[in-house]
């Protein structure tokens, strides 16, 4: 569905609209969302020119199937007070737009200074909440999607392109 060098040329282009949008920031405290959103994350850091520090929270929301469930938990949370910080929170993909609702309640909760929020994938046909992340990297049609970071029961996370899952019967 994407191919990696157009995911490359984007993440490039996203850093770009990020740091000119965060300009005049001292410290960005970049929080990736385990475990989709690692590869993406560090692809990120790495096109942005700006200090980062980065730390991980790690949420459950599909378990091993394509079902989202209700609620979101916190399996491991941050090891950094967000109190009074820039906060740019990177996931893979929104989809219901429940995970990244209840993540940026969550952080803004906790008072940083400005708290933004970057998604590779948006999949706006499932959407049950309004949120959208603050940058886009792709907008992708009503397909179950993995690689690069993203999985199908845990698999495909290492592909270095965006592919569809085609489900059979067996
Ligand atoms: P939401 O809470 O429904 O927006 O779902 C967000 C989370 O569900 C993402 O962080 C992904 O981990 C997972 N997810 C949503 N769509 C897909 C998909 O097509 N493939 C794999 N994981 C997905
Ligand atoms: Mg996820």
């Amino acid at each position: 569905m994407i191919p990696a060098e157009t995911i490359s040329l984007r993440v490039q282009s996203l850093a770009r609209e990020i740091e000119s949008e965060i300009a005049g920031c001292q410290n960005l405290l970049v929080v990736a969302i385990l475990r989709g959103a690692f590869v993406f994350a560090a692809d990120m850091v790495r096109a942005l020119d700006l200090k980062v520090e980065v730390d991980f929270m790690e949420l459950s929301s599909y378990g091993d199937s394509t079902q989202s469930r209700r609620r979101v938990e916190i399996v491991k949370d941050l090891h950094t007070d967000i109190a009074g910080r820039d906060v740019l929170v990177i996931e893979d993909i929104v989809d219901t737009g429940r995970t990244l609702t209840q993540v940026l309640e969550l952080l803004g909760a906790r008072g940083p200074a400005r708290l933004r929020s970057v998604a590779l994938l948006d999949k706006p046909a499932r959407r049950e909440m309004p949120t959208v992340a603050d940058w886009t990297g792709f907008e992708v049609p009503d397909e179950f999607v993995v690689g690069y970071g993203i999985d199908y029961a845990q698999i495909g996370r290492n592909l270095p392109y965006i592919g569809t899952v085609l489900f059979t019967r067996s």
